[in-house]
């Protein structure tokens, strides 16, 4: 990697990590008149309407960690639809006296939803016969037009791909977060990108589609396709980055990666464009630690991360109990916790469940991750009936243990607990009462105390640039997203609920567990509980004529 680079990485990672005496550069008070608006709109794009499917019967929860999916459906207006309504759909209107704000299936920091998601379609049978490139809109749930490809080009992007198969794009519009977070709003943007690609991922498993992230693009090549490099197109300073892109295949897909050649960027560029992006905000405050940091981790022409990461993934064979919950049920009714009670506790059944889900394997939403896990989850248990509170580890790459045993403080027990089975890699580290750290090391926010447990992800940090060079930063973030969707729904699932925190005390984790320098980092908490719900707040329904979940 760029000696540059990465210390442009290492700079604004460690320049953006909240202290218990200063937390990270921030805009010191929100700026209201300056609140980005939540949604992208193309003016004078064409419009596709996407239909609503409320009868579709819904599968089983647990039938989307399937590798091998029962049924493929065939790619048509409604799955089209359903796919984009199930990963970045509306899931409910919020209202509090005059205020009303949306909520999505894809959470996101702060509710400020900096991810756009478009989809690259060819022909879709008794829809549209034009190839091209789509953003959705998700308070309108319509896909805007923002090209038309020349004859030939789709089928040169898709060689070899099988028929049914079409790209997935993400991009974030940096300012949304930075508004109100300052610097380390970009960690915010990777993160939500991460639990959207897992919402994708889901999605897709709905229909027994095959979703997994293109190792072999780089950044420019994916602003072409996508549109993002048309700079007149954009308001200055609400330019989107990309991020990445997938391919959806119907059914399971181990081929080779999406073609790549010189000559089809000029012809993407050659497509014809529709629309102009619509300004988010009146005002904005430069934050240019974070223009920095994005052009540091933008993918170099000629990197291959490849599929062979896939194929080092773990696989754990013992089964899971079962759920008797319906996947479009869970996805729609996943919400913040935003105060639990701080007396109901999990079972030590349902808790093995969660550790099981969050195993790497060869199945979703984990198939979508082209490189080997690398990120590992330091539990504080606070109630789980049967397991005594505690700090624990769960060591997702075996391979890592000695390293992270040896890099860790030297009087952590590592010991397994009574009641867990061997194969799963889950310690005890520390035995006692955790609730007052947890709370205190995420921001003192009483979430992380007062659920069945709350964690921190501490992710393989400098090996894994090094490996791969400074723009792995952002895959870093998005695996620990993916993570974090899991316990959303899993919380669900469980008959609670889950937060995603990304205010925590970084360095004073670090010291808990005796990480030093950058070999281990932590990038992102999570807590699971009981919610107390606000009465305050009105649930309303996502879209017109529908229920409020
Ligand atoms: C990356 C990330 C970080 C978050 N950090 C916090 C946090 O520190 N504290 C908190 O109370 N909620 C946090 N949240 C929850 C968001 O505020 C929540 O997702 C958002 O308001 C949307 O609500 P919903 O999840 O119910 O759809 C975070 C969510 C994400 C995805």
């Amino acid at each position: 990697m760029s000696a540059t680079d990465a210390r442009r990485v290492l700079d604004y990672h460690d320049a953006t990590k909240h202290h218990f005496t200063r937390y990270a550069r921030g805009p010191g008070g929100l700026d209201w008149a300056s609140q980005p608006y939540p949604f992208r709109y193309y003016l004078e794009a064409p419009e596709v309407p996407l239909d609503h499917f409320p009868d579709t019967p819904d599968i089983s929860y647990d039938e989307l960690y399937l590798d091998q999916p029962s049924l493929i459906d065939p790619l048509d207006a409604r799955t089209i639809a359903e796919l984009c309504r199930y990963s970045l759909g509306l899931s409910a209107w919020k209202q509090f006296g005059a205020s009303r704000w949306s909520l999505r299936v894809n959470p996101s920091s702060g509710n400020l939803h900096p991810t756009e998601g478009y989809l690259v379609l060819g022909p879709v049978p008794g829809w549209r016969d034009a190839p091209g490139v789509y953003h959705y809109v998700p308070d309108r749930h319509l896909l805007e037009v923002r090209s038309v490809f020349p004859v030939g080009l789709w089928e040169r992007l898709m060689a070899g791909f099988p028929e049914g198969s079409f790209v997935v794009g993400l991009s974030s519009v940096h300012w949304r977060e930075a508004w109100k977070y300052g610097e380390r709003a970009f960690r915010y943007c990777q993160l939500d990108a991460g639990h959207a690609v897992c919402a994708l991922r889901f999605a897709a498993a709905l229909f027994g589609w095959h979703l997994s992230l293109v190792g072999n693009w780089s950044t420019e090549a994916m602003a072409a396709l996508l549109g993002l490099d048309r700079r007149e197109e954009f308001p200055p300073d609400e330019r989107e980055e990309p991020e990445l892109l997938a391919v959806v295949t119907p059914g399971p897909w181990a081929g080779p990666d999406l073609s790549l050649a010189h000559e089809l960027l000029e012809k993407i560029r050659s497509s014809r464009w529709f629309g102009k992006a619509n300004r988010l905000s009146s005002r904005h405050v430069p934050w240019t630690i974070i223009d920095e940091v994005a052009d540091a981790t933008r993918i170099p022409p000629g990197t291959a991360l490849g599929t062979a990461g896939r194929l080092l993934t773990e696989e754990s064979s013992s089964p899971i109990s079962p759920s008797p919950a319906g996947a479009r049920q869970i996805m729609l009714q996943r919400r913040s916790g935003l105060a639990f009670d701080g007396e109901s506790s999990i079972s030590l059944e349902g808790f093995l469940r969660i550790l099981r889900r969050l195993l790497p394997g060869r199945h979703p939403p984990w198939d979508a991750l082209p490189w080997p896990s690398a990120v590992h989850l330091v539990f504080f248990v606070h109630r789980v009936a049967g397991l005594p509170h505690g700090i624990y580890a769960l060591v997702r790459r075996a391979e890592i243990l000695d390293r992270i045993r040896a890099s860790a403080r030297k009087e952590f027990l590592w010991e397994r607990p009574g009641g867990v089975p061997a194969d799963l890699p889950f310690f005890l580290l520390l035995p006692g009462d955790c609730r007052e750290v947890a709370a205190v090391l995420s921001c003192r926010q009483d979430i992380a105390g007062d659920g069945y447990f709350s964690l921190g992800m501490i992710v393989e940090f400098s090996t894994s640039l090094e490996r791969h060079g400074a723009w792995f930063y952002r895959n870093l973030f998005w695996e620990a997203g993916l993570i974090g969707q899991i316990l959303y729904l899993e919380a669900e699932a469980a008959g609670g609920r889950g937060t995603g925190i990304g205010c925590y005390f970084d360095d004073p984790v670090h010291e808990l567990l005796g990480l030093q320098g950058h070999e281990f980092q932590d990038l992102y908490h999570f807590t699971v509980g009981t919610p107390i719900e606000d009465p305050r707040l009105t649930t309303l329904p996502p879209y017109p004529g529908e229920v409020p979940v």
